[in-house]
């Protein structure tokens, strides 16, 4: 079972966008704690001070979410719920079930969610037809960051498929370079492995695999060969990689330490906090071979049933602070990501952002937009962990491909 509900209260308190606006407490858990990401979440707090409300910050360090996961289950079953918590994807259905999830849909009304959000996006959003959570941004996650110095000094020219990939790796190694900075944390093996599955496979493969969880795709001559191009890459990681956080990752990238990175956009906050300029300082191309292709990350806040008035008012207010234009810009711009909402203007963003947004059109219509399951959009939470923990045992033994392909099909059926 997802969670132990025990006296919980059930869903379906409606929240009215109308209520007479008065100073209330916000408590909003999210792990957003590296010093990009830090940044993005004062937008936020900001925001709701503007509209008169207090916010109480409840932060869990651990990017990917898997410790600020289980710290909410804790807080859940002990009838102490936030005001709303960084919950994404199939995630949010599972919360539903448990009845503990607040209707926001007067909100969602008078501010025409429906209209404003791509229906990929308000799905994911709704329990039973009825919104329940808030799309805070788009995250990207198949991107390779590039420093584009250490690759100059390397004789290296920037990779477009995996075998390009390879042999830029190569030069950097000859040159005295690390090629990839990673850090050996389950997530972001994850991370790595997605794209290099999409990269391999194509996206056809990955909607298969990892979004249908079709067992003959998943354990499959593809599936091998991706675990083959896994074990390669190995081999450019440094030994320091074991626990290493990603945005200590995105720093080797950063100072020229590393030549390369493959992690979301997310690791854009950070090159921008450290104030470098993309297209000059860094590059952010598609991973390689994912090009037309284009993983989505969507991050979202769910809104906890609250039983008195004032923190029902608050938590209207978060909701309309989140999804107000202003917001979703400011937050993008410093986060790395896109705006959810289909109506704010990509005039003050980047050439990476941009690309991100008009990536996304483009895999829209050629059927390549695929859920990121490392970063919880495409698996129950019970399959996501399954399969992140093959992906990892395989990146820290001398597991073979083979035993590999076979054991994440298994993982994928759990339940
Ligand atoms: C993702 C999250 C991003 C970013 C990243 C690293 O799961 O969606 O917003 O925070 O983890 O922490």
């Amino acid at each position: 079972m997802f969670l132990r509900a025990s006296g919980i209260t059930v869903a379906g308190l409606a929240l009215s966008a109308a209520l007479p606006s008065f100073a209330g407490e916000v408590e909003v858990l999210h792990w957003w704690t590296s010093g990009g990401e830090a940044r993005s979440v004062s937008e936020l707090k900001k925001t709701m001070l503007q509209k008169g409300d207090t916010w109480k910050d409840y932060a869990i360090a651990g990017g990917g979410g898997d410790n600020a996961m289980t710290a909410l289950k804790t807080r859940v079953v002990s009838g102490k719920a936030p005001t709303a918590a960084q919950i994404k994807g199939p995630q949010i259905q599972e919360w539903g079930k448990e009845g503990t999830l607040a209707n926001i849909n007067a909100v969602a009304e008078a501010g025409n969610w429906d209209k404003v959000l791509p229906p990929v996006v308000a799905d994911i959003m709704k329990y039973k037809g009825n919104y329940v959570a808030v799309p805070v941004n788009i995250h990207r996650v198949n991107w390779l960051w590039i420093n584009p110095e250490a690759l100059k000094r390397a004789g290296a020219t920037v990779p477009v498929t995996m075998d390009d990939f390879f042999a830029a790796a190569d030069k950097l190694k000859a040159a005295g370079i690390q090629p990839l900075a990673h850090g050996g944390q389950p997530w972001q093996d994850a991370t790595l492995f997605e794209s290099i599955a999409l990269g391999v496979g194509g996206a056809d493969f990955y909607r298969k695999a990892f979004a249908q969880l079709d067992p003959v795709a998943l354990a499959g001559p593809t599936m091998v060969r991706v675990f083959e191009a896994m074990q390669r890459v190995k081999g450019y990681i440094d030994k320091g990689a074991a626990g290493r956080d990603w945005n200590l990752a995105t720093a080797m990238v950063i100072n020229g330490k590393a030549g390369m990175q493959f992690t979301g956009d997310w690791a854009k906050g950070e090159f921008t906090a450290a104030n470098k300029q993309p297209g000059k300082d860094y590059l952010c191309v598609a991973a390689p071979g994912t090009g037309g292709s284009f993983t989505y990350n969507i991050d979202s806040l769910a809104m906890f049933v609250q039983k008195d008035k004032a923190a029902q008012t608050s938590q209207a207010h978060l909701a309309e602070a989140v999804m107000s234009p202003a917001f979703q810009e400011a937050f993008s711009l410093s986060k790395g990501s896109i705006p959810a909402r289909v109506d704010v203007p990509m005039t003050k963003f980047d050439d990476c952002a941009r690309k991100s947004a008009a990536d996304l059109q483009t895999s829209l219509k050629a059927n390549a937009l695929l859920p990121s399951f490392a970063h919880k959009m495409a698996m129950s939470s019970a399959a996501e962990g399954a399969v992140t923990d093959v992906i990892s045992q395989f990146m820290n033994s001398n597991m073979t491909p083979q035993k590999a392909a076979e054991r994440i099909a298994k993982a994928a059926r759990t339940k």
